[in-house]
């Protein structure tokens, strides 16, 4: 194999999600025999007059575990973001965390007038444990900027605070499933509601159908609407935004709003 070829391949492998060598050498799992059946613990040598019981059926308990609930109890005991941040790290039911290679848990200001929630980390945030840092990130900072915003300005009035629904990367950049929406919803609402910001931007469907339970972003844009008693301005999404650049003449109008609802309501709280 030619050096081209091994660096497409390997391109590949990483584009399913094996970014990572476990072992020098590869284990072909498939020619491995079957594991002996473990022991678990020896049985009592039968007394002389006992009968030997009638046999069982095995009955292998799965214990069900309500995930949403378990979320909900995580994310409220978390007093604060730092809190908030350990106990996603810790929160053991999300599937997600296993092809991950990092947390992605926000960016910017906390206490920043605006809050925006986007949908899911792709390869480079996950790569870099920060939202919005690929070239959907970079249009959504050249966005920001042109109101006046910035991820990394000091003062709350231009700061930014940014979050994803997911924490975790989807393999494959796949679309979250509902699951996966409900078990981060308490985690997604408690962050909003720690950071405390004065306007939400959802940014995409699933975004929308996070914290308005409604998806079709496509007519839910542009209209101010309420969640988590907050005003809330639902947008297209930037990676939308790059594949239909026809469609910036209207997130243009939606950033107008925003900066004029901040500038209407500043100093009000
Ligand atoms: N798209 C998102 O919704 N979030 C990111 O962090 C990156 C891309």
């Amino acid at each position: 194999m030619d050096h081209r070829s091994a660096r497409a391949l390997l391109e590949w492998y990483i584009d399913l999600g094996a970014d990572e060598c476990i072992q020098d050498s590869p284990i072909n799992r498939y020619e491995l025999p079957d594991a002996a059946p473990v022991s678990v613990r020896k049985a009592a040598p039968a007394l002389p007059d006992t009968k030997p019981a009638p046999a069982r059926p095995r009955v292998v308990a799965m214990a069900q575990v309500d995930t949403v609930a378990e979320a909900q109890r995580a994310a409220r005991s978390a007093p604060d973001l730092a809190a908030l941040k350990a106990a996603l790290a810790a929160f053991p039911h999300c599937d997600l965390r296993r092809g991950a290679r990092n947390l992605v848990f926000a960016d910017g200001q906390p206490g920043a007038r605006v809050m925006i929630v986007g949908e899911a980390p792709g390869r480079d945030e996950d790569q870099e444990g920060r939202p919005f840092v690929g070239v959907a990130g970079q249009l959504l900072d050249r966005m920001l900027a042109a109101i006046g915003l910035a991820r990394d300005a000091a003062e709350p009035d231009q700061a930014v605070y940014i979050t994803n629904v997911l924490p975790w990367r989807p393999t494959q950049n796949r679309d979250p499933v509902a699951e996966e929406i409900a078990m981060m919803r308490p985690f997604v609402e408690r962050h909003i509601a720690l950071a405390k910001p004065e306007v939400l931007i959802l940014m995409g469907n699933h975004a929308c159908d996070a914290l308005l339970h409604r998806k079709g972003i496509l007519r839910l844009r542009g209209q101010w609407t309420e969640a988590a008693g907050l005003p809330v301005m639902p947008m297209t999404h930037p990676a939308y935004l790059l594949r239909n650049p026809a469609a910036k003449r209207e997130a243009w109008a939606d950033l107008l709003d925003v900066r004029a609802r901040l500038d209407q309501t500043r100093g009000a709280r």
